[in-house]
């Protein structure tokens, strides 16, 4: 695939990011016991993350929980709907950076997510990782490998070639915009000092939306999951429905897992969440110390890019046009 995008000019408006110089070596595991646990439907999964803790847990005091909530506090203040509005204007028209999914993973290794309370490594560990314990499991669902390897491409975001944007402008749990902010979503409490908060038109519960309206039409906090979504739709990929749901909604937690604004799926949007739903195990419980021999596997996935996402010329990449 090529990656064309617009190199945005609103970028030093914005906070200025914590940037993480990260290693570019792999992280070994260095005899390092990871407890597992079975869930319900066999899935295999270990009990703890790279630093010891409970996956996803917010509370723990820690200077990486701290981070953590701060992080969750710039993110609900500013993310709005007129901001996602104007990003995915800008970011739709994708016409100004060209690389290779390869050469996109590799860039990756620069990125450390300051939202996630279980991830310290490089990026592309933890797309081989995740695409790796898929393929395990899911071996004829060659799509759902590829998958993994890109969902997470979209942090590119966070590079100064991509507009260097902030953590909370491409990281973290997303949730929709135009209507209420849900109980379920992490940190919540930040919400109220959102301008979106306070207005009627955004704040009851369908908000500007129709029940089951589906998701397509509904306004995602923006992030690397949106961005990669248009990515991937722009250039014109033959990855399934399920797969850009996938990409698009992985970060979407309040619904995935705390099941909150189902009312504003549609059919097909239920149909695909089942695959999220499987995807989202592996994404969360693959970041652990297991090393990937990332020279090894690499012929399998390129051969994937190959069959499933289409060049495109820049002359063929239409702008988005908004929502
Ligand atoms: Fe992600
Ligand atoms: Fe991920």
């Amino acid at each position: 695939m090529t990656i064309l995008v617009e190199q945005p000019e609103f970028g030093s408006q914005l906070e200025e990011q914590k940037f993480h110089p990260d290693t570019k070596e792999l992280v070994l595991d260095g005899g390092f016991v990871v407890p597992k646990s079975v869930t319900q439907d066999g899935f295999v999964a270990p009990e703890i993350n790279s630093f010891g803790k409970s996956f996803r847990d917010y509370d723990a005091q820690s200077e990486r929980q701290r981070t953590v909530e701060e992080f969750y506090r710039l993110q609900h203040i500013n993310q709005t709907y007129d901001f996602v509005k104007r990003m995915r204007q800008e970011y739709g028209k994708l016409n100004k950076v060209e690389m290779s999914i390869w050469e996109c993973c590799e860039l990756l290794n620069e990125v450390v997510d300051d939202s996630d309370p279980d991830l310290d490594e490089p990026q592309i560990e933890h797309l081989l990782q995740t695409a790796e314990a898929i393929k395990k499991d899911y071996p004829n669902e060659d799509w759902l490998h590829l998958t993994a390897l890109i969902h997470d491409l979209g942090k590119i975001l966070l590079l100064p070639i991509f507009g260097g944007l902030p953590q909370w402008a491409v990281v973290g749990d997303t949730f929709p915009l135009g209507c209420a902010f849900d109980e379920s979503n992490v940190h919540r409490k930040y919400f109220t000092e959102n301008p979106d908060y306070k207005n009627p038109a955004y704040n009851s519960k369908n908000g500007i939306y129709n029940e089951g309206c589906g998701l397509d039409h509904v306004v995602m906090s923006w992030g690397h999951d949106d961005f990669m979504y248009l990515v991937a739709k722009e250039n014109g990929t033959t990855l399934p429905s399920a797969a850009l749901f996938i990409i698009r909604y992985h970060s979407f937690y309040p619904l995935h897992k705390a099941g909150a604004y189902t009312h504003l799926m549609n059919e097909d949007d239920v149909e695909n969440l089942k695959w999220l739903k499987i995807f989202n195990k592996y994404d969360l419980y693959s970041k652990s110390k297991v090393r990937v021999d990332v020279e090894k596997v690499k012929p399998y996935y390129q051969s994937l890019i190959d069959k499933m996402v289409n060049l495109g010329d820049e002359e063929e990449i239409k702008e988005e046009g908004g929502l």
